[in-house]
């Protein structure tokens, strides 16, 4: 019963503060927060991403290949060389083409069906939604890159940062106008007027998403400071270390969740949890009737 007190009283009393706004950490509060972990994503949203990502890579690897059009094509000869030796003909390559853009609209079909209300629509409303945090993010970040701005200083982010969801929205748009134009090519469907200005679409659209896919993988898998963003797109989860500092908005939101669930329990054991922002000096505050310091000790 003490121990639980003592550690009820740790998180709770530092997680009230750190709701008060970002700060400065002690090392003290940094190993605590980094040993916490938070679910980020879940199964659906972690295959759905590398599904997605698997199929983009085949696509463009032999899209770039199968553009004949000389003002549009942009891959070397060699390379084009080398794709026709693998798939030993033009025809080849473009059924493997046909068929995994059919598998990946597919697989974005079901899942914009049945995950309409769990994964969709929270992913359009609240993640890709632009406030004016986001706006302030861009030069902010431009002067944390050059070691001028600290990450406490930063406008706090949401389950996605500015630079993130920027990307997230031209993928989104992109993938609505290839699913439409993708299908109009593959089996001839309308006019050759429509069919011309979809193979110009198909490709201002994949030219998009081609642009930021190298700015997206090192910020994900390379930059060191997003590490644990990568890991959570194997595993679901992030450290709070690093959910405080890089999405700020998206730790409080799960706090004031998992307070509200805390609050409810221990209101069964007649213990009664101070509101969120009710508390003015919580260093203070009293939980279970004991007083205790910002350590977590009894005073
Ligand atoms: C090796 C390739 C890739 C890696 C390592 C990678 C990694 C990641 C990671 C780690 C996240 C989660 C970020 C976070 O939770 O903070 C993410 C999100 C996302 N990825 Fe990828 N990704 C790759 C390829 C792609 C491709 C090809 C696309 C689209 C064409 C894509 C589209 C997205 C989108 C839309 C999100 C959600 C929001 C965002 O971060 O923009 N990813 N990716």
């Amino acid at each position: 019963m003490e121990n639980k007190n003592i550690k009820l009283n740790e998180d709770i009393v530092l997680d009230h503060d750190l709701l008060k706004g970002p700060r400065h950490l002690s090392f003290d509060e940094k190993r605590i927060l980094a040993n916490r972990v938070m679910k980020k994503h879940g199964v659906g949203g972690v295959t759905l991403h590398w599904v997605n990502a698997m199929s983009w890579f085949l696509l463009i690897f032999t899209g770039a290949a199968l553009l004949s059009a000389s003002y549009l094509q942009f891959a070397p000869t060699w390379y084009i060389n080398m794709m026709d030796g693998i798939f030993g003909t033009r025809g080849a390559m473009l059924h493997f083409h046909i068929a995994i853009g059919v598998f990946w609209v597919t697989t974005l079909l079901l899942y914009g069906i049945f995950g309409y209300k769990n994964y969709l629509l929270d992913f359009v409303k609240h993640d890709l939604t632009i406030d004016k945090d986001d706006i302030r993010w861009f030069p902010a970040k431009a002067k944390n890159l050059a070691g001028k701005l600290n990450h406490y200083e930063m406008p706090p982010q949401g389950t996605y940062n500015a630079g993130q969801k920027a990307y997230a929205v031209v993928v989104a748009f992109s993938t609505i106008i290839l699913m439409i134009t993708g299908p109009i090519m593959a089996f001839h469907i309308g006019s050759t007027t429509i069919i011309q200005w979809s193979m110009m679409l198909h490709f201002v659209a994949t030219m998009s998403v081609f642009a930021g896919v190298f700015v997206h993988v090192y910020m994900a898998a390379l930059f060191p400071e997003e590490r644990p963003a990568f890991f959570s797109m194997i595993t679901g989860k992030v450290n709070e270390l690093y959910a405080y500092f890089h999405h700020y908005k998206w730790w409080t939101e799960i706090k004031n969740e998992e307070h509200a669930f805390f609050a409810e329990e221990l209101k069964k054991d007649g213990i009664d949890l101070p509101a969120l922002h009710d508390c003015k000096n919580i260093a203070n505050h009293q939980v279970n009737s004991k007083v205790y310091d910002m350590s977590g000790d009894e005073l």
